[in-house]
């Protein structure tokens, strides 16, 4: 493959000099952009986007044409998974994924498949390998998978859920079942990564959206334990550079340390937590990703700014920051807000890289 022009990404997220602060936005394909709103009704269906290489590579680079973002993120979604292992999904307008079938008992669990990525999930990798060609080397392409605790909650619930009384009721009450079932899942999504990886990802994130659900005694146990063992079975190398690896646990605040020492290369932080607090934790060990609050893009442009500089500052001199926001843009923020966020992080951050 031909040289990557613009490496920021890579080199901050393995803590490596940078000219300024690498930037990227969570769900940066998606809603709050018109053409993507256009593709998505031209293509019927946000299942029918995700499972067409063409329809995918096209939305994964609408934001790129757009703002000069930092890095692409595949454009996909985690529930790819459990739907390859056999689940029926399907995603209602206005209310978001659903199974229809979820996940009750032991023989539920033990019927689940164990797919071949460029079988059952071979869109996905035509579509990252569609991706990398377009992109021609601009920017660095990100794979990425759910965590196993965030893929059972969907699958054990049926779909987002305000109680997890189906999950965590497993947890407690069968947490043999439930430690069978993360097991499956983390095998899955191992080789579903490694796939992303050899198809072309330049990069990959664990999207572990509720891992902030668990206790303090159980976080380890049935999220973090897991994405430790796809983080050791990952095929970490690619176009002779590191491809390295980003866990992101929403609402993770109160586990950094133990996240940083998963043999991750970068820890995604959300709002809550504060970044010098951060960098002072876990910064020695690996890079950080994030964290402004998603509503601040709901500010006037010189309120965005301050923003910025505030997690800028926060972070400090030298490299290892990646800018994001602490979790998806929102639907309903105006694009022109989210390119004074761009342009603000390139602008301010080079004082920090000298
Ligand atoms: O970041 C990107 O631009 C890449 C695309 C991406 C999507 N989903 C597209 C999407 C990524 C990285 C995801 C991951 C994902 N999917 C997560 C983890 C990240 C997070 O936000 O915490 C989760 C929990 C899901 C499951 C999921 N997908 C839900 C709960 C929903 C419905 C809620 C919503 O925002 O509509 C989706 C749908 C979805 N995934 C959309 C997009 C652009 C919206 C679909 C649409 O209506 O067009």
């Amino acid at each position: 493959m031909g040289e990557l022009r613009n490496d920021r990404l890579l080199r901050a997220l393995l803590r490596e000099p940078v000219d300024r602060t690498p930037v990227w936005i969570m769900r940066q394909a998606g809603r709050y952009l018109p053409e993507y709103r256009e593709t998505r009704q031209r293509a019927g269906s946000f299942l029918t986007l995700c499972s067409t290489p063409e329809l995918a590579c096209e939305v994964t680079l609408q934001p790129l044409a757009r703002f000069p973002l930092d890095a692409a993120i595949l454009f996909s979604d985690i529930l790819t998974v459990p739907a390859a292992m056999g689940m029926e999904l399907k995603f209602t307008e206005g209310e978001g994924p659903s199974f229809p079938g979820p996940l009750r008992s032991a023989a539920d669990v033990e019927g689940l498949g164990s797919p071949d990525p460029e079988v059952e999930l071979r869109y996905v990798m035509d579509a990252v390998r569609l991706v990398r060609r377009e992109l021609d080397g601009a920017v660095p392409l990100i794979g990425f998978a759910g965590s196993p605790w965030t893929l059972a909650t969907y699958m054990i619930e049926g779909g987002s859920s305000s109680h997890y009384r189906f999950t965590k009721g497993m947890m407690f009450a069968e947490p043999r079942l439930m430690h069978r079932l993360l097991e499956r899942l983390a095998d899955s999504v191992c080789a579903y990564l490694n796939a992303q990886i050899r198809a072309g990802a330049q990069a990959v994130m664990l999207f572990d959206t509720w891992g902030g659900l668990l206790g303090a005694r159980d976080y380890e146990d049935f999220s973090l334990q897991y994405m430790t063992r796809i983080v050791a079975g990952l095929e970490r190398r690619a176009d002779e550079r590191q491809v390295p690896v980003t866990l992101f646990t929403k609402g993770g605040g109160a586990w950094l340390e133990q996240m940083a020492d998963s043999g991750c290369d970068a820890v995604g932080i959300d709002w809550t937590v504060d970044m010098g607090d951060a960098r002072r934790r876990i910064g020695h060990k690996v890079a950080i990703q994030g964290n402004l609050d998603p509503c601040a893009l709901y500010a006037p442009p010189e309120r965005i700014r301050e923003e910025v500089a505030g997690v800028l500052a926060g972070y400090g001199m030298g490299s290892g920051h990646v800018f994001n926001l602490g979790h998806g843009i929102q639907p309903f923020v105006d694009p022109a807000q989210l390119a004074v966020l761009v342009d603000a992080v390139h602008a301010l951050s080079e004082p920090y890289h000298q």
